[in-house]
């Protein structure tokens, strides 16, 4: 084997157990690399819960109360921890079409949709 595939390989290996762990190995950047720009902004809850309501409930529940638990909102804290803001963006962004989670970015924009993250943590079930 030569050196190049024996690095390659580790390489491989070292990029699987990056990503095993990514949940809770970021504490040098606990916010990950996509932060919500209203981060503890009480005045924005009110109008995330309204959009909420009116754009995801049919799906997620009224308030994001939602029994099911690939769909309940409420669990992003205690399912991603800190990366919870990036699975949020990338959800909303690409949706998850083969699972009937539809795009959004491109309909509401990342201002509403974080508008509605921003409701979304004032409901996150404690771990
Ligand atoms: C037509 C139904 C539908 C609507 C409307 C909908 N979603 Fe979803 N969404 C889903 C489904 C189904 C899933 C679960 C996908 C899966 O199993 O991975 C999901 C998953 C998600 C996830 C990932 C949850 C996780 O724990 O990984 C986020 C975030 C999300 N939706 C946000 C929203 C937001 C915000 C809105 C409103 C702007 C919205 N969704 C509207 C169906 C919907």
């Amino acid at each position: 084997m030569s050196w190049r595939r024996a690095l390659s390989l580790h390489a491989g290996a070292l990029a699987a157990v990056l990503c095993l762990a990514a949940p809770t190995a970021d504490a040098q950047n606990p916010a990950g690399p996509i932060a919500n720009p209203f981060e503890g902004r009480a005045d924005v809850i009110d109008e995330g819960r309204s959009l909420f309501n009116q754009y995801c409930a049919h799906c997620h529940g009224t308030n994001a109360h939602q029994g099911e638990r690939p769909r309940d909102l409420r669990r992003l804290k205690l399912r991603y921890g800190s990366q919870a803001p990036r699975i949020f963006y990338e959800a909303v962004s690409n949706g998850r079409l083969e699972k009937g989670m539809p795009v959004w970015k491109s309909v509401l924009g990342e201002d509403m949709l974080w508008r509605i993250f921003t409701f979304l943590e004032t409901v996150q079930t404690p771990p």
